[in-house]
């Protein structure tokens, strides 16, 4: 299969891109390496991490529809996994016109020519954010998730239904996955365990919001890449389904085991809630299961290799 892998320089997108050419998908990466964070991570992760990879590479932007047509028309793609997005909770607050671009029009313009080139699934990245403030914990695909509390959150909300539209006007194959706090190495630097890492690391405070009483279901990069490959193979009718870790995880327990893995104490500054963020996310991760996909990376073992990778790449 031909696969095309939107934000295929990022974190996820790069750990994927890896993932399907060793089992022997040919892949087609579009990305802009816009400067959200470092873009020098992102030409790294092409050029260290998926080095001796033999992938097509296009540098453009998705708001650009006639780039994109461009490369469907050449490229005879069969499937598409759009992870390109504005990926920021607290980013999107100040900048949510950028937000609305990106995410719901990039998005638009894929769907549309997913349409037009008779694309045979159409795989994307949603987010435990669009869950919100729900009290009823885990999070289930059958909640309500109409009260979203960032912008980032409403686009992704609104992914789900641009993609319902098309999947039942056009019957074209969609599957959102909930994405919940992914993390490992070649991670993103504005997320928690780097920060933590890399000040921890140079004697630095940490900032702690909601005074350390938050909880994730941390999710391990190859779990997720694990779960997009097996969404990926079964082209279902619209479907919308949360991955995430199997364990609800405390984030002082998160730091601990960072502590431990660096062997060095954080210096902690408790700060309240910021706006925009929840307290907790821990997922129902049923129906993905029976989809025949399990996590199998716990955070003693993925937050290992995250900080392993971090002194390997910062030459600590
Ligand atoms: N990492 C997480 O914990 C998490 C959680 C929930 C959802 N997600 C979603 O998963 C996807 C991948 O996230 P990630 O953590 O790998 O983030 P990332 O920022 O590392 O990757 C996104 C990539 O998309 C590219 N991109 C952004 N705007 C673009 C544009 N206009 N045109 C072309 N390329 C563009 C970026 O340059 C980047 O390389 C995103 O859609 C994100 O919203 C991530």
């Amino acid at each position: 299969m031909k696969i095309l892998v939107t934000g295929g320089a990022g974190f996820i997108g790069s750990n994927l891109t890896k993932k399907l050419i060793d089992r022997g998908d040919e892949v087609v990466v579009v990305d802009n390496f816009n400067d959200y964070y470092d873009p020098k991570l992102k030409e790294d992760r092409i050029k260290i991490f998926l080095k001796g990879y033999k992938f097509k590479l296009y540098r453009g932007d998705i708001r650009d529809q006639k780039f994109l047509d461009k490369i469907f028309k050449k490229e005879k793609i069969d499937k598409i996994v759009h992870l390109a997005a504005m990926a920021g909770v607290r980013y999107a607050l100040e900048h949510p016109n950028l937000y609305y671009e990106v995410n719901v029009l990039g998005t638009q313009n894929l769907l549309d020519l997913a349409v037009k080139y008779k694309i045979k699934n159409f795989v994307y990245a949603s987010s435990s954010s669009v869950y919100g403030n729900n009290k009823k914990l885990p999070f289930s695909e059958s909640d309500s998730v109409d009260n979203p509390i960032s912008p980032y959150a409403a686009s992704k909300k609104t992914n789900e239904l641009q993609a319902h539209v098309y999947s039942h006007v056009y019957k074209l194959p969609t599957t959102g996955l909930r994405f919940f706090t992914v993390y490992g190495p070649w991670g993103r630097p504005d997320m928690a365990l780097f920060l933590f890492t890399d000040a921890i690391i140079k004697g630095k405070t940490i900032n702690v919001y909601n005074r350390g009483k938050m909880s994730r279901n941390f999710t391990y990069v190859d779990d997720i890449t694990s779960g997009i490959l097996t969404v990926l193979d079964k082209n279902m009718a619209y479907q919308v389904v949360n991955i995430g870790g199997d364990k609800e995880e405390k984030l002082t327990r998160f730091i601990e085991v960072i502590e431990n893995n660096i062997g060095k104490k954080a210096m902690k500054k408790l700060l309240p809630m910021q706006p925009g963020d929840v307290p907790a996310t821990v997922a129902d991760i049923r129906k993905l299961r029976k989809l025949g996909w399990k996590p199998t990376t716990r955070i003693e073992k993925g937050i290992e290799n995250f900080v392993k990778w971090y002194k390997e790449y910062y030459k600590i």
